[in-house]
Formats: C-alpha cells, sequence, structure tokens
C-alpha cells in the first residue's frame, strides 16, 4: 500500500514537472506571456487616437472633447482607426471630495466624465483619461492616484472609461516599479478591460518591465513641435525595439503632426518614423481644424497599415552613413517595410541595399511608394536608391515576387 501511494506521488511530481515545463517553454512566446499577466487582451496593434495635451494642455473642457469625437467621425479618421479620444492632466477639480473621490472639474467637465463617456460611445469611439503616479498630476492642478489606486480604477471603471495614461510626477521618491504596479492591478480588478499607458518618460528604462504592466510605455520625455525634439525622440525609442511587441509597446510620445512647428517634409518623417516603430498613433492637433496637409499625413492609410501589422515588430535602423539612414523591419506576409531617412539640410542620394535589410541579394522585389501611393512598373534587385530633399524620407513597402 505504502509502495502504491510513493507511486502516486511520483507520477504527481512529474506531472506537476512537466505541466511547469510547458508553462515555461509557453512564456517564451512573449505574446502570451503578456496577455497571460495583462489579462486585459487590449493593444494586439498599437493604439490609435486622440489627446488634448500636445495642442490644448490644461486648456480643456468637455466641449472640446465632445467636439473633438465629432471631428474624427465627420473628417474620416475614426473610420480609418482613430478610435480613442484621451483626456489628459487637468479635467479633475483639485481636491477629492469628502470620501476620498476625484471629482471631475466643475467649471470645465459640468456634465461630468460618464456622461462625456456615453457621448463618445454614441459615436462609437473610446474615452481616456489621465492620472500619475503621484500625490497630484504634473500641472499640479489636480490629485494624483497614489495611495488611491484602487478607487480611481473603480472610479474610472464605473465612468466606462476605456484608457488610463499614467503620468509621473510629484510621487514619493520611490521606485515606478513600485508605483505602477497597484494601478495596474486594480485596473485588471474591474473587470473593465482599460488600456494602461505608463507614462514614466524612459527615466528606468520601462521597456524592460512596462510589459508586465500596461500596455505601452513611454520611452522619452516629453515631444515639443520641432525637428530636434521629434527625430531625438525616434532615435532613443529606437533602441528599446526588441521589447515592443503585440499587447505591450514602446512609446516616443504623441503626434505634434498639424501643430504648426515643421514643415509638411518634416511632419510626414514624424508620422512615417512613428508608423514603422509601431508608436502608439495618438494624433495632438485640434482635429476640429484640419488642414488638407494634415489630414493627407495623418489619414495615409497605407502608413497606418503598417503601424497596424498584425506581425507587431518595431522596425530598426539598419543602415546609418552620418545623416543618411535607412530604417527596416519585416512586415506581415513576407514584406519589408522601408524608411529612407534625410536628416541633412542638404538633398542627398541614400541607397538600401538587400544586404541591409537582410535580404537575399537575387530577390526581385515588387516596390509600393507609400506616400506617392505607387508601385513601380520594374521590378527592383539587390538595391533601393532614391535621392531626396534635405530632412525628408521616402517609405516603401517591399515584396518578394519569387
Ligand atoms: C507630463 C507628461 C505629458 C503630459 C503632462 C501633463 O509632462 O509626460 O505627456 O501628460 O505631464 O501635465
Amino acid at each position: 500500500m505504502e509502495k502504491k501511494v510513493r507511486l502516486v506521488k511520483m507520477l504527481l511530481m512529474m506531472l506537476i514537472c512537466v505541466s511547469a515545463w510547458i508553462s515555461a517553454e509557453s512564456t517564451d512566446n512573449i505574446d502570451s506571456y503578456r496577455r497571460l499577466l495583462l489579462e486585459n487582451g487590449l493593444g494586439a496593434t498599437p493604439p490609435m487616437g486622440w489627446n488634448s495635451w500636445n495642442h490644448f494642455f490644461c486648456d480643456i473642457d468637455e466641449t472640446i472633447i465632445k467636439e473633438t469625437a465629432d471631428a474624427l467621425v465627420s473628417t474620416g479618421l475614426a473610420e480609418l482607426g482613430y478610435k480613442y479620444v484621451n483626456i489628459d492632466d487637468c479635467w479633475a477639480e483639485q481636491e477629492r471630495d469628502s470620501e476620498g473621490y476625484l471629482v471631475p472639474n466643475k467649471k470645465t467637465f459640468p456634465s461630468g466624465i460618464k456622461a462625456l463617456a456615453d457621448y463618445i460611445h454614441s459615436k462609437g469611439l473610446k474615452l481616456g483619461i489621465y492620472s500619475d503616479a503621484g500625490f497630484q498630476t504634473c500641472s499640479n492642478k489636480m490629485p494624483g492616484s497614489l495611495g488611491y489606486e484602487q478607487k480611481d480604477a473603480d472610479t474610472f471603471a464605473s465612468w466606462d472609461i476605456d484608457y488610463l495614461k499614467y503620468d509621473n510626477c510629484n510621487n514619493n521618491y520611490t521606485e515606478p516599479t513600485k508605483r505602477y504596479p497597484p494601478m495596474s492591478q486594480a485596473l485588471i480588478k474591474t473587470g473593465r478591460p482599460i488600456f494602461f499607458s505608463l507614462c514614466e518618460w524612459g527615466e528606468m528604462h520601462p521597456a524592460f518591465w512596462g510589459a508586465k504592466l500596461g500596455n505601452s510605455w513611454r520611452t522619452t520625455t516629453d515631444i515639443s513641435d520641432t525637428w530636434d525634439s521629434m527625430i531625438s525622440r525616434a532615435d532613443q525609442n529606437e533602441g528599446y525595439a526588441n521589447f515592443s511587441g503585440p499587447g505591450g509597446w514602446n512609446d516616443p510620445d504623441m503626434l505634434e503632426v498639424g501643430n504648426g512647428g515643421m514643415s509638411h517634409k518634416q511632419y510626414v518623417v514624424h508620422f512615417s518614423l512613428w508608423a514603422i516603430s509601431k508608436a502608439p498613433l495618438l494624433i495632438g492637433c485640434d482635429v476640429r481644424d484640419l488642414s488638407n496637409n494634415t489630414y493627407k499625413i495623418l489619414g495615409n492609410k497605407e502608413v497606418i497599415d503598417v503601424n497596424q501589422d498584425p506581425l507587431g515588430i518595431q522596425a530598426k535602423k539598419v543602415k546609418k552613413d552620418g545623416d543618411l539612414e535607412v530604417w527596416a523591419g519585416p512586415l506581415s506576409k513576407s514584406r519589408t517595410v522601408v524608411l529612407l531617412l534625410n536628416r541633412s539640410v542638404i538633398r542627398s542620394t541614400i541607397s538600401a541595399y538587400w544586404a541591409d535589410l537582410g535580404v537575399p541579394a537575387d530577390t526581385s522585389m515588387e516596390v509600393r511608394d507609400l506616400w506617392k501611393h505607387k508601385t513601380y512598373d520594374k521590378a527592383f534587385k539587390n538595391q533601393l536608391k532614391f535621392t531626396m530633399e534635405g530632412r525628408s524620407c521616402r517609405m516603401f513597402i517591399l515584396k518578394p515576387l519569387s
């Protein structure tokens, strides 16, 4: 009898070991690993939408948010995927109520956030909100959620919020790896899938630990509407390419396209870099007042499709010759996206060889230009070579013909 018990015990142990081994193997698959940990099922592709900060800063109210939602729909941007309407800082009263709940600012959001969420949802869109892993948000105009994580997560869920951007100001100097998990867990505990965007500015390299907590993480400090600011954020974000993927994305900050500080060509570079870097595409301009040129950039479906490619692999800088660069990455269906980037101020020629792209030299490629919306008649072999203006780019998808 004792022998039998020992045998059963041994068999049980073996079973436990095998199942532990199988689950360890499956954690190698980073996607299922993230899903397991996040349990919110969101972020299969980078989020797309709009955020109030880059254009309005603290000057927001419920009318602006509603009119923005209307404009996303009427311009067709919503249909192209821009679904999140995200309120940034300054939406709440300075003080919590007597029971410790956050209170929407009575002057600027008099109807409350739940009514706003109902409006946004009635348009087929999603509503995002903002808080901070500190005592106050960065504006110092409203409370942060440190110590109130579950209360605030429950409040957001009760308002039917779909997205939370969680900032890093005014904290108690403990590590972000201690201050972000409570909100991550609190959001999951609400049972409502809420996209969790970590806004830690890349200080403690959230790319290394963010995927266990959230669906995206800022890799940089705040962008501003200049070429240098934009391009340096793309560079910094590129260093973390290996850590991005379905479920959790590197975030080099929101788009400045349409805010007026860069030329049209520079904004094309900005949008192209964000798209191939699988960055969140969060519009940062006033979509109620969209110029044709801005629409041509934000509404370029071919470029959006690169960003939303199901493979979700962030492109990398594969070649650098001074200010002349080639960025590239794999797409689904054996395709490759290539960006020829002239960072200098003078007209220059850039070549991308198939060897730079990891493709056999004799492969014949069909080449599609994503900004000219044209496929070349001739097949390309071994290289792409184009001349372009200073501070501009060309963006292509290469498809093997054989
Ligand atoms: C920080 C964030 C910005 C914005 C502001 C709001 O600077 O990084 O994106 O949310 O706070 O105050």
